[in-house]
């Protein structure tokens, strides 16, 4: 068996107010193995942790204890830089708002995460070209007429369409997404959820929804419920 993609354990965190002591624990021991091409839910009451929890899985936020290992390597032990590059290159985010750059086109925004990739890895024969993968993975989400858009040209749905393309795009392992579908109609969420379950096939990439849409939730393999600090 091939170690797990993500482990956590005993993590926790706590928020203090300018450096006092005490604060807020927000969450109190966080145990969990995800396999390869896992798909989980977490879902739990607002305020419960389940944003802070994704951050600290996704590098852009630190846990107060325990331990985050991604593929191996252990997250607290990376600087700031290192943790960039492991966001950059082996992690993507969908968020209830799609945060496409409004002045760029689609194909445009889809593109940015590659920018800060070295030339020398893109062209690595091995790896999908960017323009190409772009197109083939809009193309796959049904927006192959919209590449030249804006933003502002598109329904919600088409957005937050391209901003999981955008989180696709430099073949991450893992896809975070905090209610992906929270700011969209009935249709457009299901139709969202549904995409998203397929390209973790396609794609095989591992996936967390948070969610408080239980019909998404029950589409993933897995769900864990976040409640007093804890993942049961
Ligand atoms: N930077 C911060 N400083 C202090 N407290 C914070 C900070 N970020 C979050 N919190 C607190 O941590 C708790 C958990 O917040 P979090 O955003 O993770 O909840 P959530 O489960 O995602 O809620 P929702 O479903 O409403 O999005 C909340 O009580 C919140 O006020
Ligand atoms: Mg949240």
């Amino acid at each position: 068996m091939s170690a797990p993609l993500l482990e956590l354990k005993n993590v926790t965190k706590r928020y203090s107010a300018s450096g006092s002591a005490d604060g807020v624990s927000v969450l109190a021991g966080i145990t969990l193995e995800l396999a390869r091409g896992e798909t989980l839910a977490i879902v739990g009451p607002s305020g419960s942790g389940k944003s802070t929890l994704l951050q600290i899985i996704g590098t852009l936020d630190r846990a107060t204890g325990g331990e985050v290992l991604l593929d191996g390597k252990n997250l607290a032990a990376l600087d700031d830089q290192q943790l960039a590059e492991v966001r950059n290159r082996q992690i993507g985010f969908v968020f209830q708002s799609h945060y496409l750059l409004p002045q760029c086109t689609v194909i445009e925004n889809v593109l940015v995460p590659t920018l800060a990739r070295a030339k020398s890895e893109i062209r690595n024969p091995k790896s999908e070209i960017p323009a190409a993968r772009a197109e083939r993975l809009l193309q796959r989400v049904g927006l192959s007429e919209r590449l030249h858009h804006r933003p502002g040209q598109l329904s919600g749905g088409e957005r937050q369409r391209v901003a999981v393309v955008r989180a696709l795009i430099n073949q991450p392992q893992l896809l975070l997404a905090d209610e992906p579908t929270g700011a969209l109609d009935h249709a457009s969420a299901t139709a969202l959820g549904q995409l998203l379950v397929e390209l973790n096939r396609e794609e095989g990439v591992t996936l967390i929804v948070v969610t408080h849409a239980m019909d998404l939730a029950k589409r993933m393999g897995r769900v864990l419920e976040l409640g007093d600090g804890k993942l049961r």
